[in-house]
């Protein structure tokens, strides 16, 4: 299944996070499965650039997902929204050559990644301006079964990319 556009390029390293319900403990989880994946296919260089982007690219999902009806002292950020009789849910995907890495982040969220100008004193809209700095490319592609990939490229190893 093709994730997004910049699947075009032959990935011999696939790993698919199995998608989870879009709480605010999701991009830690997917932190750590990044790190394990990534050090087993003995890429640890990318890592913590890795883990960064896809912790980004997987608070925005959660945050997108959030139901605002259910924020209360328990749940600050509020609970994902319900799809049918269950919570919405992400999934990751990680695919990799050893020269580049492909993340992909998918969720049923409406709208999409758009870039802020955060100015000094704001707290938030940074996520993407980390992103874009760290990947070598970075997009967002509807999904053929619905919702979005938000996707990006990073350098996975020295050298030039073949
Ligand atoms: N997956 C997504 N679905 C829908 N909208 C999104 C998604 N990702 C990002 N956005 C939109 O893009 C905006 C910019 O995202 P960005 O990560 O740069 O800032 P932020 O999430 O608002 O703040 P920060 O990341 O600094 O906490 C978000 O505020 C949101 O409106
Ligand atoms: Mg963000």
């Amino acid at each position: 299944m093709t994730m997004s556009g910049a699947a075009a390029r032959d990935w011999p390293l696939t790993s698919a996070i199995p998608e989870m319900g879009a709480y605010v403990h999701a991009p830690a989880t997917v932190r750590w499965q990044v790190r394990e994946t990534l050090r087993a296919w003995e890429i640890p260089g990318v890592s913590d650039s890795a883990e960064l982007v896809a912790s980004e690219l997987v608070s925005n999902s959660v945050a997108a997902l959030a139901d605002p009806d259910t924020v209360d002292a328990e749940h600050p950020a509020g609970l994902p929204r319900m799809a049918g009789d269950s919570v919405a849910t992400i999934a990751v995907r990680l695919r990799s050559d050893g020269h580049l890495l492909l993340i992909e982040v998918w969720d049923p969220a409406d709208g999409k990644p758009e870039r802020r100008d955060a100015g000094p004193d704001d707290e938030s809209g940074r996520g993407l301006v980390i992103v874009e700095a760290l990947s070598e490319r970075f997009g967002c592609d509807p999904h053929e079964a619905g919702g979005k990939v938000t996707w990006c490229l990073l350098r996975a190893g020295a050298g030039p990319v073949p």
